[in-house]
């Protein structure tokens, strides 16, 4: 959808996030900058929609003249009953983070696996081919999900997933086999975890382990090879003690707060019909509202 076709009918684009609680939310001040940045008229807000009144939300969109927006938690997986289309990843996940209208009809996707792909691209471009496809995956809890299948998807012949509850990592790669694309997955056991090491290109933290708040990630790198690429998907604090060992020990980081701002990329293009552009202006935007 153009910003022209906007402007033709008068009607300002207006954009949501919606999740409960929504408060924390970051993706508002990513929206609002790009939309002044690329001088486009529009709005972003947050609303706070309590899960029994998803489907009443989703199906007032249109008439309160929306053209789609961000779902978080505890929507993702809800908001695929509500819509139109469910687009690939989207449907293979279980899970959507953005939805649009498009040929009238709502569409659903997540952008996630792009968000992380993404960063690392940015970051270390060529990533992907100058590793051995090997990665170590901490965590199988919601946030590892599109991670992994963006790992597939750039054809990481192994990938081995550790989790402290091991049915789950197991449960996970069930459903990704059952869905025919599971073949490079291997379950690894927690206590193992800095031993697996030895055998990884990329090593992906995907717990909440080391974010501010929480517990730290216990792991001792000794084993790691010095090419690996170590990446963290927590960015409070933007540096985590596992960058920050990585990087003491020469292992290239990548930091997690790119993930956040490229997931939202697509969901703009496809609201304000502009591809934004992922800057350290905004980088640093987001880390003063952190
Ligand atoms: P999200 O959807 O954001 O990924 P989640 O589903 O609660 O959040 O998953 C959090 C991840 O961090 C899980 O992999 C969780 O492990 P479990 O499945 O065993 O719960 C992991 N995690 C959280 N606290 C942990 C801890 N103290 N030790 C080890 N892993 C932990």
């Amino acid at each position: 959808m153009s910003q022209s076709t906007h402007a033709n009918t008068a009607v300002l684009p207006k954009a949501f996030v919606i999740g409960w609680p929504i408060a924390h939310s970051k993706s508002p001040t990513i929206h609002t900058h790009w939309l002044k940045q690329n001088g486009l008229s529009g709005s972003y807000e947050k609303i706070a929609v309590e899960p029994c009144n998803l489907e009443r939300f989703v199906g007032s969109l249109k008439d309160n003249g929306f053209v789609g927006g961000n779902v978080t938690i505890p929507h993702k997986e809800a908001i695929l009953s509500f819509v139109d289309v469910v687009h690939t990843n989207a449907k293979r996940l279980r899970a959507a983070n953005t939805v649009w209208f498009e040929g009238g009809k709502l569409h659903a996707d997540t952008t996630d696996g792009y968000g992380f792909l993404s960063n690392l691209d940015q970051h270390q471009p060529n990533w992907d081919q100058s590793s051995d496809g090997k990665a170590l995956v901490l965590g199988a809890g919601g946030a590892s999900r599109p991670i992994i299948n963006g790992l597939i998807e750039r054809g990481f012949k192994t990938i081995t997933l550790v989790n402290r509850t091991k049915e789950r990592a197991e449960s996970l790669v069930e459903t990704l086999r059952d869905l025919g694309i599971g073949s490079s997955m291997v379950v690894g056991d927690w206590q193992d975890r800095s031993e697996l090491l030895a055998e990884c290109s990329l090593l992906v933290n995907t717990s909440s382990l080391g974010m501010v708040g929480q517990p730290p990630l216990d792991l001792s790198l000794d084993a790691l090879p010095s090419s690996a690429l170590v990446t963290d998907i927590v960015y409070t604090p933007l540096e985590t003690n596992l960058l920050r060992d990585a990087k003491a020990r020469g292992n290239v980081t990548v930091d997690g707060l790119g993930m956040l701002l490229h997931q939202a990329v697509p969901g703009f293009e496809h609201w304000f019909g502009v591809r934004p552009a992922v800057t350290d202006e905004l980088r640093q935007l987001v880390l003063s509202t952190t």
